[in-house]
Formats: C-alpha cells, sequence, structure tokens
C-alpha cells in the first residue's frame, strides 16, 4: 500500500493515459468541477498501450499512479480503458487514494441506454481480449448480449487527426471536426463497424478514450439510431460524487491549476495538439521520464 499521500481538498486530481485520449476525460471533469486542480500524465513514449500485454500495461499503472500519489493528488481516475482493463484492480488494492477507470461506467451508461438489449463495443485488441466491457455489462443486466470488436486503427486515425487539424477538434456545440471526415478513414470505420450494425446494436460504447474524437464519423456509419456510449461524462459524474461524499471538494472560489506531464520528448507538440483536445491552450507542460 502507499502510504506517502498526504491529500486534502485543495490537492490536485490525477488523471492519466497513454496520450491524448484521456483529454477526453479530463475536458468533462472540468465541466463537471470547474474549481479542481487537476495533473495530467499522458504516456505517449509508450503509447499505444493497445496492442501490448496486460501484464506490462499494469506495470505501467503501478508506476504512473504511484508517481501521481508521490505528488500528492487526492485521487485518481484511469482515463484510458486499455489501462484500466489491465491495472484497476491492482491499482486499487495497492493506492492509497480512492481510483477510478472508465470502463465500469461506460458499461453502465450503456446498460442505461440499449433498448433491445444488443450492445456493441469497440475498443482495443488489449481491452476486447480482456473482455471487461462484457463482464462489466453482463454484471450490470445478465440478459445483454454484447458484440465487441478491436478498432486498433481508429487510435491511428484518432492521432493523425490532430495532427491534421488546425485547431480545436470540436467546436462549443460538441459536434466532432470534419478533419475525420475523409473517404480513407469512412472506409476503415465501415470494416470495423458494419458487423455491429448487421448484429442491429442499438448502443455502440467507445471503449477507448481516443474514440469520442471520431463520433461524427463512427455514428455517420451506424446511423442516427445507434446511441454511442462514451464513459467520459459518467466519469466526471462519480468523480464528483466521491469527492462530494468524502467532502473533498475543492472550495468554490479556488482558481483551477492544470499541469500536465508527457513522457514523451516533443512538450511542445504535446501542448498543441492536447489543446486541440481539451479546446484551451496548455499552459504548463512538463517533461517526465520513468526510466
Ligand atoms: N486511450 C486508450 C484507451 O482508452 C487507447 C490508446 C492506446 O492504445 O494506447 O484504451
Amino acid at each position: 500500500m502507499n502510504t506517502r499521500s498526504h491529500s486534502n481538498a485543495l490537492s490536485p486530481i490525477g488523471v492519466f493515459d497513454s496520450g491524448f485520449g484521456g483529454l477526453t476525460v479530463m475536458r468533462e471533469i472540468i465541466k463537471a468541477l470547474p474549481h479542481e486542480d487537476i495533473m495530467y500524465v499522458g504516456d505517449t513514449a509508450r503509447c499505444p498501450y493497445g496492442p501490448r500485454s496486460l501484464d506490462e500495461v499494469d506495470s505501467f499503472v503501478q508506476q504512473i499512479g504511484s508517481w501521481l500519489i508521490d505528488h500528492g493528488v487526492k485521487m485518481i481516475v484511469i482515463a484510458c480503458n486499455t489501462a484500466t482493463a489491465a491495472g484497476l484492480v491492482h491499482a486499487q488494492q495497492t493506492f492509497s487514494v480512492p481510483t477510478i477507470g472508465v470502463v465500469e461506467p461506460g458499461a453502465r451508461a450503456a446498460v442505461h441506454a440499449t433498448i433491445n438489449r444488443k450492445v456493441g463495443v469497440i475498443a482495443t485488441k488489449a481491452t476486447v481480449d480482456s473482455e471487461a466491457y462484457a463482464h462489466a455489462i453482463r454484471n450490470l443486466d445478465a440478459g445483454i448480449t454484447v458484440f465487441s470488436t478491436a478498432a486498433p486503427r481508429f487510435v491511428e486515425i484518432a492521432e493523425q487527426g490532430l495532427r491534421m487539424a488546425d485547431g480545436p477538434i470540436e467546436n462549443f456545440t460538441a459536434q466532432a471536426s470534419h478533419v475525420y471526415i475523409r473517404p480513407a478513414f469512412r472506409e476503415i470505420a465501415k470494416d470495423y463497424l458494419e458487423p455491429l450494425r448487421r448484429a442491429e446494436v442499438d448502443t455502440l460504447v467507445l471503449g477507448c478514450t481516443h474514440f469520442p474524437l471520431l463520433k461524427t464519423l463512427i455514428g455517420g456509419v451506424m446511423g442516427h439510431d445507434v446511441r454511442l456510449i462514451s464513459s467520459a461524462l459518467e466519469v466526471s459524474r462519480d468523480v464528483s460524487e466521491i469527492l462530494r461524499r468524502q467532502d473533498r471538494l475543492a472550495d468554490d472560489t479556488h482558481m483551477p491549476h492544470y499541469e500536465f506531464y508527457s513522457t514523451g520528448d516533443n512538450v511542445e507538440e504535446f501542448s498543441v495538439f492536447g489543446s486541440r483536445v481539451l479546446n484551451m491552450p496548455l499552459a504548463s507542460v512538463h517533461h517526465l521520464d520513468f526510466d
């Protein structure tokens, strides 16, 4: 058990992901809790996590979580489905602060949304192989049929779009940018999603925190009738509820401070691409080495 935490209500919330995807979760936490400080780690040097073994990703979760606790966070959000599938249980057993992942909240939202009880899940290979979503959904409603598909190229597309965009990926009405509406991307999306359409799922879980960036592309293939579920909103509600019940919310006069750490060498690039996801400048970005 990590016992070095001296956190209090003014301590930051720790959020991490393999790269930029977790920023889709961070932006919902900011909307729900605009007075909280947040410390974000993007493990860009080791991204993608999706093709790695669950054991290896679990060791990354231990490393990053321990670092965040040493830096005084009051809770940890594992804002990556792959890292949640690989390391949440171990993290909860060893970390000294409340730690939540993104799989259970996404599963819960899907169970609430489905009417025909056919739910699709798209995620990285590691997340699909772990069957974390199938278990989480069936734990809540054993009558739901889950269809899971690994969509590793969506991570590539999401990252490519971040490089190609010339501004925020989403506008203020949360419509995803047209940077992702390209014939080549649509063909890839059709390959992944056609089997789920044929299975007649009425709800599709975006089981990777990169995928909300592609919701216009994915929604375009799946059609208007299919509900797209991202865990981010649900996770932000859980964070609020945990901190409220533990009486650890920051004061509502507090001016929030956001700090970003990237394990990649190019901190400037992290700052530019990150600002496209978060829709705000990333003022304080540092390099972090886990040697
Ligand atoms: N953002 C990660 C997730 O939610 C996936 C990206 C990766 O493969 O590293 O699973």
